[in-house]
């Protein structure tokens, strides 16, 4: 079972995205576009979609009827650390419980393999988001990214 909570919408069912339940890697694109994390007229990054989900270690999309309305993914060494990444749902689909379900879903598949060090960066405005997911700010720590040269 997927779910930890009832859905707060029933139409929406959350389901694997892999080489055996593929999705219109154009979809993924959309969402990405959506949110803002690929440019509209970014061409060259459309082709990453499936490469970073064939290397992902679990994918998990929000489908209404065959639409993708959100995503979600995990990247891991598969036994010790994962850091869930790229947890996205269509502005019209928000507040419907969608981003919970998604997330439960990764916990669930990283939580049923036995890593326990499950991380993530929040965007701006999304901690609450999270924490209400368990997740806790790590005191002390900073979230860097590599920008030298
Ligand atoms: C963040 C995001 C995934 C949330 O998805 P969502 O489907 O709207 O969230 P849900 O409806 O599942 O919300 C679950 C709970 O979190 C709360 N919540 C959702 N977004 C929140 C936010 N930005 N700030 C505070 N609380 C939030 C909801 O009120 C709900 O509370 P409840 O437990 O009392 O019912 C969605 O807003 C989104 O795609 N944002 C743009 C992409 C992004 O920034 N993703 C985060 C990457 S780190």
């Amino acid at each position: 079972m997927l779910e930890k909570r009832p859905p707060s919408n029933p139409y929406v069912r959350i389901g694997r995205i892999d080489k055996h339940n593929p999705v219109s890697f154009q979809q993924v694109v959309n969402l990405y576009k959506n949110t803002g994390w690929l440019e509209s007229h970014d061409r060259q990054s459309d082709t990453w979609v499936p490469i970073l989900i064939a290397g992902s270690l679990c994918c998990f999309g929000a489908f209404h009827d065959k639409k993708l309305v959100g995503f979600g993914r995990a990247i891991s060494d598969t036994v010790s650390d994962a850091y869930i990444q790229d947890v996205m749902v269509s502005d019209s689909y928000r507040g419907q419980g969608l981003g919970r379900r998604i997330v439960n879903a990764i916990l669930e598949e990283l939580r049923s393999r036995h890593i326990n060090w499950i991380g993530l960066i929040s965007t701006p405005g999304t901690a609450e988001f999270y924490r209400r997911l368990g997740f806790t700010s790590l005191r002390g720590h900073v979230p860097m990214r590599f920008s030298g040269k």
